[in-house]
């Protein structure tokens, strides 16, 4: 059905529309009662062997949405009820902001891949908090939460570390972990911030922003890297994490390549901006293995980048992850994908059991 939806209807759309369409029907499924339990009921993953104990949370099962889907926190309750074990808000910002001009989104369907410069467009860590926080209040069923947090594009980059922090602050005691990003490539200098020099003392500020905030629970930090780093760099990333003691790392943003695109027009056209999807899948599973190579069992690795079925989501596990992200998949398959992957992974993990 959706794919008749997608090829009568979304396809038609310019990109960021049908996001904002699909995501729509989404949310006002959700918010008629008892819609979200029914589509939980059916979708949500029950089988006890993609359970996921991490970060001092337990996971439904491994696969969650990855950050930039919902930006601002508005639809998780219906997310986690098609089947994502968890949802990534975010990337927010200290202060709201646009986002850059559109068109920012770019569809690639022979290759199952998009391009977009968005530019991290949300309503602010405030605004975020602030839903997130009624969320609660209201009781009911409440996924896992993990926040993105990023840089405000005019601050400049000596007011980067106070810039995270304010973030960092503002959502501390509705996160249930939070996640720096320094790795979008459409935030300009954003992704220099990767360097052990300067991420040192971004990430423990944000540590000790998140411990005065939240003192009585001990909110886990992650880190997420782009597909680009050198393997010196990615190493000496998982050195530091695991010198300043921080919970995980996540493997990995989009790339500024473009290899695996065909159309070099259409390329042109769509002009700047971080390449996801298919073509990501190889260089995300290399990274990912690398950091599994130097860090072992002592860091939560969450793998994003190109996961479609469940065999890819199968080899990340075995690769080192411990957890799984995806976002373009969802986009080309639709709302009954991420059930459907867990359902798949869960038969290849029962299959790769020893009788
Ligand atoms: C339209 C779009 C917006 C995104 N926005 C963000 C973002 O705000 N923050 C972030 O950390 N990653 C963002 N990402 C990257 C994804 O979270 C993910 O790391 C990447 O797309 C690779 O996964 P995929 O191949 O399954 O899409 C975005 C991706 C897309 C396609």
């Amino acid at each position: 059905m959706y794919r008749a939806i997608y090829a009568a209807l979304l396809r038609r759309l310019p990109p960021e529309a049908a996001h904002r369409a699909g995501f729509w029907l989404i949310r006002a499924a959700a918010a008629v009662p008892g819609v979200a339990l029914a589509l939980r009921r059916t979708l949500a993953p029950r089988d006890p062997a993609l359970r996921v104990r991490a970060l001092g949370l337990d996971f439904p099962g491994p696969l969650g949405l990855a950050a930039g889907f919902d930006k601002d926190g508005e639809g998780v309750v219906g997310l986690a009820a098609l089947g994502f074990g968890f949802v990534e808000v975010g990337t927010v910002t200290a202060r709201p902001q646009p986002g850059n001009p559109k068109p920012r989104m770019f569809r690639f369907p022979a290759e199952r891949a998009l391009v977009n410069r968005m530019g991290f467009n949300n309503h602010g860590a405030a605004a975020l908090a602030f839903r997130l926080r009624s969320l609660r209040s209201r009781g009911g069923h409440r996924p896992i939460v993990g926040v993105n947090i990023g840089k405000t594009k005019v601050v400049p980059e000596d007011g980067a570390i106070a810039d995270y922090e304010a973030s960092a602050r503002l959502v501390a005691d509705v996160a249930d972990y939070v996640v720096v990003n320094v790795s979008s490539p459409n935030t300009p200098g954003l992704r220099d911030l990767q360097s052990v020099d300067k991420l040192r003392p971004l990430l423990s500020a944000v540590r000790a922003a998140l411990d005065e905030a939240s003192p009585r629970r001990r909110v886990p930090l992650l880190v997420k890297i782009a597909p680009d780093l050198a393997d010196a760099d990615i190493d000496a990333v998982a050195d530091l994490a695991l010198d300043l003691g921080l919970d995980g790392i996540i493997a990995t943003n989009t790339t500024i390549s473009r290899d695996g695109l065909g159309d070099s027009a259409a390329v042109a056209a769509a002009g700047p901006g971080g390449l996801s999807g298919a073509p990501l899948r190889e260089r995300s599973l290399s990274v990912l293995r690398r950091l599994h190579t130097r860090a072992g069992g002592r860091l939560v690795l969450i793998a994003a980048g190109g996961i479609a079925t469940p065999g890819d989501a199968y080899d990340r596990l075995t690769a080192g992850a411990t957890l799984l992200q995806a976002y373009t998949a969802f986009i080309y398959e639709g709302p009954f994908w991420p059930g459907r992957v867990q359902r798949g992974l869960a038969a290849r993990m029962r299959a790769a059991e020893p009788v």
